[in-house]
């Protein structure tokens, strides 16, 4: 079983799957940005990491084709995106359906796209959270695995509420990649079951 881990910045998120002893032989980091604070948390683990600096490609396609063979590499069971913040072509998403899954901070379908926390606030929402999802060429709107809720709080900035959400998605992220690596997930007419533990 081998696990690739896709970031482009702090990777908070790949550290909790780190952390989570997953019943994984090998993960794998991957980001398409260099100076990604993510990586030295990774390689400070000696997990195997690589950059595919998406600046050095002139297009989309040649990037996600770069990506692509780093991650044929690594023969991987599940692909999972980590504060990954580059949109992947239908081709890359094709090829790793059902084996490559996102964590997006909101409760989906509500506030895809960027800037969740602050356009949570502008609507008055009072319970936000966030998602794992599975990937699909729908930006954000993949079959939906586990999501956590929290309350939006009186006086709550984007960023105090951002990390109330980041600290449930350190739980939901592992938990969903636990559940997948199990075999427990299955997906029927685009929803996700999860098969309750085989004792
Ligand atoms: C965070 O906003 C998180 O909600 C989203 O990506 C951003 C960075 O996550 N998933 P990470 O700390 O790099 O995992």
């Amino acid at each position: 079983e081998s696990l690739v881990i896709l970031i482009s910045g702090q990777g908070s998120n790949m550290r909790a799957l780190l952390d989570a002893k997953l019943p994984v032989k090998r993960i794998t980091v991957i980001s398409n940005n260099p100076a990604a604070a993510g990586l030295e948390i990774a390689r400070s683990r000696n997990i195997t990491t690589h950059v595919i600096d998406h600046r050095l490609y002139s297009d989309r396609t040649t990037f996600d084709a770069a990506l692509t063979e780093i991650i044929e590499a690594c023969q991987p069971s599940l692909v999972a995106l980590a504060g990954f913040m580059r949109i992947l072509g239908d081709n890359f998403v094709n090829r790793y359906q059902k084996r490559l899954i996102n964590i997006h901070p909101s409760l989906l379908p509500a506030f895809s796209g960027l800037n969740t926390h602050a356009r949570a606030l502008q609507e008055g929402v009072r319970i936000h959270g966030c998602t794992v999802h599975f990937v699909t060429p729908q930006l954000d709107h993949g079959p939906i695995i586990i999501q956590a809720a929290v309350p939006v709080l009186t006086g709550d900035t984007p960023e105090t509420l951002g990390a109330r959400v980041l600290q449930q998605e350190h739980l939901i992220y592992p938990q969903a990649v636990r559940w997948f690596l199990e075999g427990r997930i299955t997906v029927a007419h685009g929803r996700v079951l999860v098969q309750s533990a085989t004792h």
